[in-house]
């Protein structure tokens, strides 16, 4: 979605740093981006459509200025073109925005009778004349912002320059994500940390409602008028690198590669003082005998795989729901069930929202989340940070495969405590959980290239599996989809002949995943079956391929492992290979169209 960064400071190279965070921020996904600074003594904007480098093209970085905002705009409210780009300017005000004002229809009719006019089709170029508006009237933006809060629905994190404080910044949020940072007097606002990570590292986290006054010498941040004595600073632990490539080719590759890391790092922790250790650092679960679990997209995907781990280790029934479809269904609350948020970014709009109506509801709720102090991190009752660091593709992969392997703690924590998991088959998990780093990284030694090749110019690629290889199966379908832009789904290896099976026909692909050795059979029956209709067949699994198996043109064989750790491994050969066609394919594949890596719209 939308990437915001503003800059007032010593500095007189504001626009290298506008520029410089708008990079940074590339990753969230944009059609099209914008810059104001000051020029004698008055705001201009350039804007572009399309790459950064576009609108870099278009600047003269010899123009020396203290203070600049910057913007990529992921399209909502109309084409991404210019007119539709950010910064909007009406009035005395220069506005950049991250969010969606549902009522801006209502707002603009209003506006219209005080003769403002609109050349835009956005949502923001309206925002932008309500606050021009009661500037007129109020003439102090603290005010402003604080009234038009109550005026607005929907989403937003605003960067403002008014025409009458050239020397200031103004910045307020709701629902989107803004944080705040201050080195020395150089202070800054921006959508996420990476697009201030080359300047500092230390950064405030904005509450909703709160507004920031910053100029050369000062900063201010207000909450209902009042000004905030103390906002409490983090430091972003990685360093600059977590936010770069390392010489890999693309971030997904970079983070591919960094899952053994991540696996280290959010699991052994927990196993490092025994079970004992085990039963402390997790959350006390013993009230509960039923979960919702509550994500989209991949962080869905998760769930599906928790939903098999959660009902096979511990008896307790798990409902997995998509966060959008949550939030407006008829739900069915009970004190004994807990409320599992999942989020990467923990600034899903559908997830936040989910989260908001559990806790109208008086419902416990557990976030499972990786950004440290993101909306759905601190407003949940609980949180449980997985540690996949900073992830920049917008297809994830590190942060997939951590939230799997923190259901798995959660799965062996109620496990013991229900004794539904025996101490023999505990040891067991444990000895296997500390392979799985060098198994990772075995897996992460094959190359998929091969694969690729036979596979990259099909149309359509369907994956199969039962039970907990059907969720993994979809996590590879979603994966190849977003990055190649292939048509891929994924089916329960059972419902193919229901309807899809009349979609198969010569060579067209079909990645079969076979793990669970109880039905393992009864997949292999169902890739008989396409493969009697031609298809082109490639398994994943665990199982030493004999001669029996001679239906199967391709093979990828991952190490067994227990099995409430075992998506872990059968997902990584997926990630490759979706990586490798999206390469063969000449895909953008860190930001592939239309996707935007933090969803902070509804
Ligand atoms: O930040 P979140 O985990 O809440 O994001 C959820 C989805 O938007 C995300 O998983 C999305 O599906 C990814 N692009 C998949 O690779």
């Amino acid at each position: 979605m939308c990437g915001i960064i503003g800059y007032v400071g010593k500095s007189d190279r504001a626009l290298n740093i506008v520029i410089d965070g708008l990079k940074a921020l590339e990753y969230r996904g944009y059609d099209s981006a914008g810059i104001a600074f000051i020029k004698n003594n008055k705001t201009q904007i350039i804007k572009e459509k399309g790459k950064i480098k576009n609108l870099e093209n278009k600047i003269n970085f010899n123009l020396k200025t203290n203070l600049g905002i910057g913007h990529t705009r992921w399209a909502t409210h109309g084409e991404p073109n210019l007119k539709n780009s950010h910064p909007h300017k009406v009035g005395k005000i220069t506005l950049v925005h991250n969010g969606i004002i549902e009522n801006y229809e209502e707002l603009k009719e209003i506006l219209k009778n005080y003769n403002y006019k609109f050349i835009s089709d956005t949502d923001t170029e309206v925002a932008c004349a309500l606050i021009d508006k009661l500037y007129q009237e109020k003439n102090d933006l603290v005010k402003v912002l604080s009234k038009v809060s109550n005026l607005i629905k929907g989403s937003y994190a605003f960067g403002i320059i008014c025409d009458d404080e050239l020397d200031t910044i103004y910045a307020t949020r709701k629902d989107s994500p803004l944080i705040v940072a201050i080195d020395d007097q150089d202070y800054y606002i921006a959508s996420d940390i990476p697009a201030i990570l080359k300047y500092t590292n230390k950064y405030m986290l904005l509450d909703d409602y709160d507004i920031v006054k910053m100029s050369h010498n000062n900063i201010t941040i207000y909450n209902n008028k009042l000004e905030i004595e103390k906002k409490k600073n983090y430091t972003f632990s990685g360093n600059i690198e977590a936010a770069e490539k390392n010489g890999y080719e693309h971030f997904m590759l970079k983070e591919i590669n960094e899952q053994s890391t991540v696996i280290k790092e959010t699991m052994f922790p927990y196993l490092d003082d025994g079970i004992n250790g085990l039963i402390d650092k997790m959350p006390d679960f013993s009230k509960y005998n039923e979960f919702d679990i509550v994500s989209c997209g991949s962080a869905y995907h998760t769930g599906l795989v928790a939903k098999t781990l959660i009902e096979n280790y511990t008896n307790i029934p798990v409902n997995v729901e998509i966060a959008s479809e949550y939030r407006y269904k008829k739900l069915f609350f009970n004190k004994k069930k807990l409320i599992i948020l999942v989020s990467q970014s923990g600034e899903t709009a559908d997830t936040l929202a989910s989260l908001r109506i559990a806790k109208e509801h008086n419902m416990d709720t557990l976030a499972i989340v990786n950004v440290v102090g993101s909306s759905i991190a601190r407003e949940a009752n609980e949180v449980l940070y997985i540690k996949a660091g900073c992830e920049i593709a917008v297809a994830t992969t590190k942060a997939y495969l951590a939230q799997i392997a923190m259901f798995a703690l959660i799965a062996l924590k109620i496990g013991i405590s229900r004794q539904t998991i025996d101490e023999n088959e505990l040891n067991e998990i444990t000895q296997d959980i500390r392979r799985l780093p060098l198994l990772i990284d075995e897996i992460l030694k094959n190359d998929y290239k091969n694969l690729a090749k036979k596979i990259f110019k099909q149309n359509d690629i369907f994956f199969i599996g039962r039970g907990i290889d059907y969720a993994v199966a979809m996590e590879g379908s979603l994966k190849l989809k977003e990055i190649s832009y292939i048509h891929s789904e994924a089916y329960a290896a059972g419902e193919l002949k229901h309807g899809t099976i009349s979609l198969i026909k010569d060579k067209t692909p079909v990645i079969a995943i076979v793990t669970d050795m109880n039905i393992a059979p009864k997949t292999i029956s169902n890739i008989r079956e396409v493969k009697a209709r031609g298809a082109n067949v490639i398994l994943l699994t665990t199982i030493k391929l004999d001669d029996n198996y001679d239906f199967i043109n391709y093979k990828i064989v991952v190490p067994s492992i227990h099995p409430i750790i075992q998506s872990i491994l059968t997902v990584i050969p997926l990630q490759l290979l979706a990586y490798e066609v999206a390469k063969l394919r000449n895909c953008d594949i860190d930001k592939p169209r239309n996707l935007a890596k933090s969803v902070t719209v509804e």
